[in-house]
């Protein structure tokens, strides 16, 4: 079969391997699609300390079971599923609250282990998620990502009708501008790149600010009629982002920090205190996917909307190269295998 496969940083190509052999308690999976994500670039350019080569990539996966072993999910043979591509152990703190997604011990597809960019895959028959027979295979594999969204979303508690200041028009930031919409709450989407903007606009998100451009502070304030922004999403790991989340939320609000940010911020904590903040991290997902996949297939989150291209196997290689040399040319690619 064919993988696409990291040698070594810089170096990617679909090689040929063996079909992986299915576990005791493993399905063995026909994969259909796989979404590239920022990670799998970062792995391209050996920016991620925790990837280590060689190292097959891509944990957006979704596919077509072959073989399974009897499971809680009464997934068969022939059905379409999402992998859950978050491995953890089950035994430390977090996992005994059932709060898996920040194990102690979480081994991610793509970084710690291979991942599922390949024509089969194998993974935990309990890690797969049951997605109806008609959903299209190309946006399939995008309900990742979305239940990165949702995640940011369930953790800053977002109610109907307050806004949120979502920093940072990726796929993560547009994904949870969409889900916002379709929560019934507010978006204000940030960033730095006018035609990301351009894009959150043509999704149907009113208020956005480039801030390179213009004061933040003062068109948030503007925005919300003096309050600020009630929750606030860092979607963009800038340092200067993070930062700028104290400024833009309102007093008694919600933080949420999604974007992995490659240095230390220098915070003012006074702020934290003075305006009675909720500050939480937001690491991948816990329970989100059976939502992400109702929102896909019923169109509440228009996915395609996101989609910059599909391509196949023996062109995912160069696109991955291409999307290093120009990401703002790409929001999100689809490999279909
Ligand atoms: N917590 C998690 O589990 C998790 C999962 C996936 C991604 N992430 C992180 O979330 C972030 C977003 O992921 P993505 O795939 O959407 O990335 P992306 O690169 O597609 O998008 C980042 C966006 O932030 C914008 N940006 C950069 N600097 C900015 C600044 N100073 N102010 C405003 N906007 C700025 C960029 O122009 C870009 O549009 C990344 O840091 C990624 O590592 C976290
Ligand atoms: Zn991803
Ligand atoms: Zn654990």
């Amino acid at each position: 079969m064919k993988a696409i496969h990291i040698a070594e940083p810089l170096s990617v190509k679909a090689i040929e391997t063996q079909v992986p052999a299915p576990k005791k308690n493993e399905a063995l999976i026909k994969v259909k699609s796989a979404g590239i994500c920022g990670s799998d670039i970062s792995a391209f350019r050996g920016m991620n300390p925790l990837v280590s080569y060689p190292r097959t990539i891509g944990h957006e996966i979704a596919g077509e079971v072959i073989s399974i072993p009897p499971n809680a999910q009464g997934i068969q043979p022939g059905d379409k599923v999402i992998v859950d591509p978050y491995l953890y152990c089950g035994k430390c703190y977090p996992c005994s609250l059932n709060r898996t997604n920040c194990c102690e011990h979480l081994q991610v597809l793509g970084v710690h282990v291979d991942g599922g960019m390949s024509e089969y895959f194998c993974h935990p028959a309990d890690m797969l998620v049951k997605a109806p027979d008609g959903m299209p295979w190309d946006i399939m594999c995008m309900a990742e990502p979305l239940t990165i969204a949702l995640h940011g979303l369930h953790r800053t508690r977002l109610q109907k009708g307050e806004h949120i200041a979502i920093i940072g028009a990726g796929a993560i930031g547009l994904l949870a501008a969409l889900s916002a919409l379709h929560y019934e709450a507010v978006p204000i989407v940030i960033d730095i790149v006018q035609e990301r903007l351009e894009k959150a606009r043509m999704m149907g998100v009113e208020h956005v600010i480039n801030s390179a451009a213009e004061d933040v502070v003062q068109a948030i304030s503007r925005m919300t009629g003096g309050r600020k922004a009630e929750v606030v999403l860092e979607a963009s790991g800038a340092n200067a982002a993070v930062r700028a989340t104290l400024d833009i939320v309102s007093h008694a609000g919600r933080i949420g920090l999604t974007g992995w940010p490659k240095q230390e911020t220098r915070l003012p904590t006074d702020i934290i205190t003075k305006k009675e903040l909720d500050i939480v991290g937001c690491r991948t997902s816990v329970g989100e996917f059976e939502e992400a996949i109702e929102l896909i297939d019923s169109g509440k989150v228009d996915v395609r909307k996101l989609l910059t291209k599909t391509v196949n196997g023996k062109e995912a290689a160069a696109v991955i190269e291409d999307i290093e040399r120009n990401p703002d040319q790409y929001l999100k690619v689809n490999v279909l295998l």
